[in-house]
């Protein structure tokens, strides 16, 4: 059997316990066999393309972005146990009144972070993938009411464990504090040593995602930043154009095995079961944003159809049609402003989509009307 860490004493609570502490990347003694990974790897590069591709059936892509980058956030968050939904979410963005604020709070904390990567990575000034920067991303997720006690943006001082009521009885004590800084340094060494190895981009992206989570630098957020990783070396290594994916529904459904195969490195040194998991997970992720996309497209495509062929269309209602993606749910007030026109031209416009029946009214009131462009949130919420 391949041997992946060793063990290290560690006192914590005035008990010692064996902390696992991993092997630099990458995989050896045995090397990873390539046996395990091409077949996957091309599958998932093919379904990738694919991805890319599809893009162009719609006039723009910040569209697809909207719904793609939101379902991220709150897949992400959802593994975690955040109890929000994609509809709480537009709500929020749309100023109605919702019940789960602190956990819809997670899900834009996330939000931030996401953004905070990506203008860094997309800035020729801005910071590469590195420790500060995973820092910084997660000082923003664990900004505000559940996150502060929880040390926002440092590595961790302490022992920490997972599974268990304390290190004694854990499923896994992660390195002690110590060596964290060191164990990261080393990763980013990976990322951004070419020569280090000559694995595909998605396989290092595989070989780095465990090694976060093995190391678990910080007190909380792990899985989270851990994830969003893999969307910042997707972004780094171009494997995307626009993070059209979204992993973590993939992860999510098969949760159990995530974590197994995750535990599996350590107890087992199976590389491999882990690498070809997280290769057939990006293969049925992109194929399934794909489909996504498709739908999407031919939704909006229909709409549009239907608001061309109305004799009362005009611009501001065909302006507005064409906001709606980004801003599915909606106030007179919102359109007004997204339209950039008067309260009653906004409202017309608003009024002529509800005939048509591309949107629907909430609240059944005379004042303060809220809209949602229904089916493309069913299709997004399927
Ligand atoms: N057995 C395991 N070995 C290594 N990592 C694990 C294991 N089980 C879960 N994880 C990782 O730990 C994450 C949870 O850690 P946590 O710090 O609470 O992150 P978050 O708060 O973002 O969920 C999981 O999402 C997963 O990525
Ligand atoms: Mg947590």
């Amino acid at each position: 059997m391949r041997r992946t860490g060793t063990y290290a004493t560690s006192t914590t609570l005035g008990e010692a316990v064996q902390a696992f502490v991993p092997l630099p990347l990458p995989p050896c003694e045995p090397l990873l066999a390539p046996a395990c990974f091409e077949a996957g790897n091309r599958a998932a590069e093919l379904a990738l393309a694919r991805l890319s591709g599809v893009s162009g059936l719609v006039p723009s892509v910040d569209w697809l972005l909207y719904s793609a980058v939101r379902k991220e956030a709150l897949l992400t968050s959802q593994i975690e146990g955040t109890q929000a939904t994609l509809v709480d979410l537009f709500d929020e963005e749309a100023g109605f009144a919702i019940g789960n604020t602190d956990d819809v709070e997670e899900v834009t904390n996330y939000l931030r972070a996401f953004r905070l990567v990506q203008d860094n990575l997309r800035d020729p000034a801005g910071l590469p993938i590195s420790v500060r920067l995973l820092c910084d991303a997660h000082r923003l997720l664990l900004n505000g009411v559940r996150g502060s006690g929880k040390q926002p943006g440092e590595l961790r001082r302490s022992q920490n464990w997972i599974g268990g009521t304390r290190p004694g009885n854990a499923a896994f004590v992660p390195p002690p504090a110590e060596r964290v800084a060191d164990l990261l340094a080393d990763v980013e060494r990976f990322i951004h040593d070419d020569s280090a190895s000559t694995l595909p981009p998605l396989v290092k992206i595989a070989l780095v995602h465990a090694q976060f989570e093995t190391i678990h630098p910080f007190l909380d957020g792990n899985g989270r930043i851990g994830r969003l990783l893999i969307a910042a070396l997707m972004e780094h290594w171009h494997l995307l154009p626009e993070p059209l994916m979204y992993l973590s529904g993939y992860l999510k459904q098969h949760q159990s095995a995530y974590y197994q195969r995750l535990s599996a490195i350590r107890t087992q040194g199976d590389w491999e079961g882990w690498v070809s998991f997280f290769l057939e997970g990006v293969a049925a992720a992109a194929s399934e944003a794909e489909r996504s996309i498709v739908a999407i497209a031919s939704l909006i495509a229909a709409d549009r159809r239907r608001l061309l062929a109305s004799p009362k269309a005009g611009p501001a209602s065909y302006r507005l049609f064409e906001a709606l993606p980004m801003m599915p749910r909606f106030t007179v007030e919102l359109a007004r402003q997204a339209l950039n026109t008067s309260f009653p031209t906004a409202n017309a416009a608003v009024k002529l989509l509800e005939d048509l029946g591309i949107v629907s009214e909430l609240t059944g009131q005379k004042k303060n009307r809220s809209y949602s462009y229904q089916d493309y949130i069913a299709l997004l919420t399927r």
